[in-house]
């Protein structure tokens, strides 16, 4: 996991290019359930600032952390004035006097390392504050798409899912992290939702997308090539996503 969790940074602009941002009605959800002011808020693994400019957007002083340093160097590139940049893994994070009323992390909670993670979260969050956790996979809409991807790749990527860090079976209705926080009992009012998101990219772009999930980017070059040559061939020229989020959201205890 070490190698994956650390291999954005050689694609940092094209993830900045191909990932798409986070919509709004992500950011209404996570303000609604704090249900009080957010002044301040700890992202944890940046990247290249995608949901850094979805919360500071709403004039919330936002601290982005990151530990790839091509990562945060992509992110400062567009930063709003009121972000503070952190170069540091979630596990170097030092908590401040009173803590953050939010602290929340896009599509990179997994990467981190599991030891007392919901205890190094509280730690880091004022009394009754908000986590916040989300991310979610693009994935071809249509079903016959989406067997002819995963046929074009198999050779060369069994999965490019992450699985559940706790092992949580799929059908259970709380996934991870939800079920770490509830375990933890460091938090309350566990909370698992889902946004909506639906696109239609170009299949260049899909692919362009591709090179940017760690499945790929641990391949050789070779075979991210010729993997990624298939996939193409088994695309239409217009790819509908899905790209649907998962979301926790936990109040300290
Ligand atoms: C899939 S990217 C998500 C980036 C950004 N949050 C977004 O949603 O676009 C995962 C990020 O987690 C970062 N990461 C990896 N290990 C980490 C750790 N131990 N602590 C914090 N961030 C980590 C990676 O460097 C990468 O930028």
């Amino acid at each position: 996991m070490t190698e994956r969790s650390r291999s954005f940074g050689s694609a940092a602009a094209a993830y900045e290019r191909f990932r798409p941002g986070y919509p709004d009605e992500l950011v209404d959800h996570v303000l609604g359930y704090a249900g009080r002011p957010v002044r301040t808020a700890l992202e944890i693994g940046a990247g290249t600032g995608k949901a850094t400019r979805a919360f500071a957007g709403r004039g919330i002083a936002v601290t982005a952390s990151e530990p790839d340093p091509a990562m945060l160097e992509e992110l400062r590139t567009h930063l709003p004035a009121t972000v503070t940049t952190v170069l540091a893994a979630f596990e170097e994070l030092i908590p401040i006097d009173h803590g953050y009323d939010l602290v929340y992390a896009a599509a990179a909670l997994h990467w981190t390392a599991a030891r007392q993670r919901p205890a190094r979260i509280a730690a880091l969050l004022a009394p009754g504050g908000t986590f916040a956790s989300f991310g979610g996979q693009l994935q071809p809409a249509d079903p016959d798409v989406a067997a002819a991807v995963r046929a074009a790749r198999s050779a060369v990527v069994d999965s490019d899912e992450i699985p559940s860090p706790d092992g949580t079976p799929p059908e259970d209705p709380m996934q991870w992290p939800g079920s770490e926080l509830i375990r933890s009992g460091r938090f309350i009012d566990v909370q698992q939702l889902t946004v909506q998101r639906r696109m239609t990219i170009s299949a260049d772009d899909y692919l362009g997308h591709l090179t940017t999930v760690s499945a790929y980017l641990t391949l050789a070059e070779s075979a991210r090539v010729t993997v990624l040559q298939r996939i193409r061939r088994a695309l239409p020229d217009s790819v509908r996503i899905s790209a649907d989020l998962t979301v926790h959201l936990a109040r300290k205890a």
